[in-house]
């Protein structure tokens, strides 16, 4: 089938590609010349597990095509796909590129296609997608198309299994009398037996906010949860683990730690809870969530001085930046603020990320922040470390043997995800999120003869850390 998929982001360029894989003909419209060049040249300006083979073979096959104007990609497609950005970093609802976006597309769509929008809308916008399109067809006296909502539930980091095996598939139907339009889309989804849910446009918009927002009441209920655990001396995973093995319940999302980034969770729980205070609702659950959540990165620097007193002039090493492995995507990345923070409480921050695209651009983001190039380097005179990102190559690293290198061995495992026992053995203190072992201040990590827990350490190696450019 021919298909275009406009903004060649996270979602359309995954969205894009698969389908060429598929055997679809795909134009792909990109309005940013930066973006549209570098995919020219065949490079994806952004990391995403096995998007790049993906989009490397379809250009060579011209099963995918590049262009930047509406003019040259709308009218030969049978489906025309909108994956443009929507929202802001702040939970505002940045409309103007979908607006535009539907200006430019809509007059020119063909008399028997279908537009489907995959990026998310917030119910105001939803509620009057119908008429708006409908209105732009009247205007150039053209008859009306199929108009549908089909949201994504694609992960960063896992976007191109999780298209290819998606664990449903959502048609919101706005105008669609014939339903041609939802026969055409469902033939793009051929590929997977994933189960189809065709609603009305309202419940596919509702649907996709809904199971972020509640992806994200479970963190923070997880997170809070952390500090009950805290108090009491119980172990979040072991808790997390009587509980998972329901049914009602389940295991996932109840990950403790510096709490949710990126740039789906965060802003949506904010974008709803704003949207619906302007209709006189209010939403204190939501803006708990929230709250819960970004007092995340307050409890991560109590840890911190906890062990340090005093974070002027210590020097503290981040090992990552990125909002989650499997990304180099810093849109909401707890990274960013925890760095802030130290350093407006007088620290040297030296942070480490494996991918060079987060290095850079959180280089580019915290001033002052520094930048090493490995994570030998990172933790080199460190007065403490903090894992913000669990990358797995941190829970792999020789953290006895590098050890020696830093000037307190103290770590703040803000993912809960190195080994307690291996690090406090090794002769770290440690401290993680609700989690049982965690020595919580130097007083009470174990002191064994010949260790050198928490104190400093024999004058270091100093290395030149540069920031990226
Ligand atoms: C999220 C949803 O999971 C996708 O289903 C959805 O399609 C996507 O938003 C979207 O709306 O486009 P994503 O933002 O890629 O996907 O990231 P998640 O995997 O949901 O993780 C979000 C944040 O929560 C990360 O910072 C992660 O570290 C954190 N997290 C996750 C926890 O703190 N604890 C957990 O147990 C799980």
């Amino acid at each position: 089938m021919r298909v275009t998929v406009v903004g060649l982001g996270a979602v359309g360029l995954v969205t894009a590609a698969c389908l060429a894989a598929d055997g679809h003909e795909v134009v792909g419209l990109e309005a940013d010349p930066g973006r549209l060049d570098a995919l020219r040249r065949g490079e994806v300006p952004f990391h995403e597990p096995g998007l790049d083979a993906l989009v490397t073979s379809a250009l060579s096959d011209r099963r995918l095509v590049l262009t930047d104007t509406a003019e040259g990609g709308v009218a030969q497609a049978r489906l025309v796909i909108l994956a443009v950005g929507t929202h802001g970093p702040d939970g505002s609802w940045q409309s103007a590129s979908m607006v535009q976006c539907l200006l430019e597309v809509v007059p020119r769509l063909a008399d028997d296609a279908a537009l489907v929008i995959r990026s998310t809308l917030p119910p105001d916008f939803a509620v009057g997608i119908a008429a708006r399109v409908a209105g732009l067809r009247r205007a150039v006296g053209r008859s009306l198309v199929p108009v549908l909502l089909n949201p994504e539930f694609t992960r960063e980091g896992s976007a191109v299994r999780d298209f290819q095996r998606p664990s449903r598939i959502v048609i919101g139907v706005a105008h669609d009398p014939s339903g041609a339009g939802v026969a055409a889309l469902k033939r793009l989804y051929a590929h997977t037996d994933a189960p189809i849910r065709i609603v009305g446009a309202m419940d596919a918009c509702l649907g996709k906010l809904a199971a972020n927002l509640f992806l994200a009441t479970r963190i923070s209920f997880a997170n809070e949860l952390a500090g009950v655990c805290e108090e009491y001396g119980g172990d979040i995973e072991a808790v997390v683990d009587t509980m998972a093995p329901d049914p009602r319940i389940g295991g996932y999302f109840l990950r403790a730690g510096l709490g949710f980034g990126g740039s789906c969770l965060p802003s949506q729980v904010q974008m709803m809870s704003r949207a619906v205070r302007e209709h006189g609702l209010s939403t204190p659950l939501l803006d708990a969530v929230t709250q819960i959540n970004t007092g995340r990165i307050d409890h991560f620097v109590d840890r911190l001085t906890a062990f340090l007193e005093d974070l002027a002039g210590k020097r503290i090493c981040l090992l990552g930046l990125a909002f989650k492995p499997g990304t180099d995507d810093l849109r909401d990345a707890p990274s960013l603020n925890l760095a802030r923070r130290l350093i407006a409480a007088g620290a040297t921050v030296v942070a480490y990320d494996p991918m060079p695209r987060a290095r850079q651009g959180a280089a580019n983001l915290v001033p002052g922040l520094l930048i090493a190039e490995t994570a030998a380097e990172a933790l080199t005179g460190a007065d403490a470390v903090g894992l913000v990102t669990e990358w797995p190559e941190f829970a792999a690293l020789d953290w006895e043997g590098v050890i020696a290198s830093m000037r307190r061995a103290i770590v703040v495992d803000g993912r809960n995800a190195l080994d307690v026992g291996r690090l406090i053995e090794a002769g770290y203190a440690y401290a993680g999120f609700g989690r049982a072992g965690s020595t919580g201040t130097l007083q009470d990590a174990p002191r064994d003869e010949g260790r050198r827990v928490g104190s400093p350490a024999e004058p270091v190696l100093t290395l030149a850390l540069g920031r990226a450019e």
